[in-house]
């Protein structure tokens, strides 16, 4: 729990006291940095710190049906903005907030930042109601999507995607983790009715406007466009768009035999098709301009190091701004993965697992975050990303917009991902100048 401080400055400086607060959980000394899949007992620990700080903060802390955390502010029973009689006091909130899972491996930053950044700018807009400075018009709430990062049932942004209806939650039941666990058998484990998961109209009628501040994922604020004689660039920026992305596994299968008895010119061993298959795809997708193609986890089957593989699963993740062009880049990589399967006596199989169309976030909001962002951080620039979040999904249903703090690294997902204190800090001031304005 944090020490209450005064003053508006050391209520920002308060997002990393709660950045320190967590540093210890979820470390992971086999892969460096942090892993902190949902339901892990590092995520749920992130949890129950976020619901024990919001709830010293006086916030009525929910967990809907897909099992996203809400924490409300709602408005006081008389308030002149307040909802007419009968309405739902709750509808067309402000909505901020993050999630606290991570990539094996990952940084500190992203994810926890904007959960941390969202309680401490909200201890500021308490403050501001408490002085007459802010008359709040709706309700507030700090959000905590699970599996935002896919790092255990293969899907990211499981939680937004659930909320708006953009997977099938029949599919969604389905996904398995690595032991097999279905995310049906893990969310009834952990107090969730699998029945219940879906779209949630009601929900979704309580986010007005959705704001997600973020750690910088890459080198956009470190080019020569931004940084300053000392080559330094602006603390934040506020997102302009999303990069269309999407995962699909690609399947070589083969026969499985004795690694001693079997003469090399006898194999149909799926790993050499496999290997290919991941330099093709690293080609594919550098002749495309604006592409980009990853092959970041590969699975053989059995997996032994006197085994032929039977199979070999490998992930791919690729992304450009224009979906046909991604479709396009989709089809090539499963051609030549034919061909080379053909080639080894293997066959190959591509099974789509996500797909998020290039996203571009509201103007109007990202208007308005700009202007309340530069008072903090002068001429505030528009950033586009590659990176994928809650933000991007919830934009098909309601206006959203994020900030970005700079990331000196421009290194994310990987333990060198970094913030600043003083860039927390502004990033909390920012949020909280634009949450107060839209309030
Ligand atoms: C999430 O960070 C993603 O971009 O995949
Ligand atoms: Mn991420
Ligand atoms: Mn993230």
């Amino acid at each position: 729990m944090t020490e209450p401080l005064t003053g508006e400055a050391q209520r920002f400086a308060t997002v990393n006291s709660l950045m320190s607060a967590i540093a210890g959980t979820g470390r992971d000394a086999r892969r460096g940095g942090y892993s902190r899949p949902v339901y892990s007992t590092a995520e749920l620990e992130l949890r129950e710190w976020f619901v024990a700080e919001a709830t010293a903060r006086g916030l009525a802390v929910e967990r809907d049906s897909n099992g996203i955390i809400w924490a409300w502010w709602d408005l006081p029973d008389r308030h002149d903005g307040g909802a007419p009689a009968g309405a739902d006091p709750r509808a067309g909130a402000l909505v901020t907030g993050s999630h606290l899972d991570s990539v094996p491996g990952g940084g500190p930053f992203d994810g926890p930042l904007g959960v941390a950044s969202a309680l401490a700018a909200f201890d500021v807009l308490k403050m501001r109601e408490a002085a007459g400075t802010l008359a709040r018009k709706r309700a507030f709430a700090i959000a905590v999507f699970p599996e935002e990062e896919g790092s255990a049932f293969g899907v990211a942004c499981l939680g937004s995607r659930l909320l708006t209806g953009a997977i099938d939650p029949v599919r969604a039941l389905n996904l398995t983790d690595e032991r097999g666990t279905t995310f049906a058998d893990a969310s009834r484990a952990h107090g969730l009715d699998p029945d219940a998961m879906g779209r949630d109209e009601l929900a979704l009628s309580r986010i007005g406007d959705f704001v997600e501040l973020h750690v910088e994922q890459g080198r956009g604020l470190n080019t020569e466009d931004y940084t300053d004689a000392a080559g330094r660039g602006p603390a934040v920026a506020v997102a302009s768009s999303i990069l269309g992305h999407g995962r699909w596994r690609l399947s070589f299968t083969g026969q499985g035999n004795h690694a001693g008895t079997t003469l090399m010119t006898d194999r149909a061993d799926p790993m050499i098709a496999a290997s290919q298959a991941v330099l093709a795809i690293r080609s594919i997708g550098a002749a495309q301009p604006g592409a980009r193609a990853t092959v970041g986890r590969l699975e053989p089957v059995p997996g032994g190091t006197n085994v032929i593989a039977s199979r070999v699963d490998l992930w791919i993740d690729v992304r450009h701004p224009d979906d046909a062009v991604t479709a396009a880049l989709v089809t090539r990589i499963l051609e030549q993965a034919q061909q080379i399967a053909a080639l080894e006596g293997c066959a190959a199989e591509l099974t789509e697992e996500s797909l998020s169309a290039t996203v571009h976030f509201d103007a109007s909001l990202t208007r308005a975050l700009t202007a309340s962002a530069a008072r903090t951080v002068p001429g505030t620039p528009a950033l586009a990303t590659g990176a994928g979040h809650d933000a991007g999904v919830l934009a098909s249903e309601v206006p959203t917009g994020m900030l970005f703090v700079r990331n000196p690294s421009g290194i994310s997902h990987s333990p060198e991902e970094y913030v600043e204190d003083d860039d927390a800090a502004t990033g909390t001031a920012a949020l909280a100048d634009a949450l107060g304005d839209l309030l």
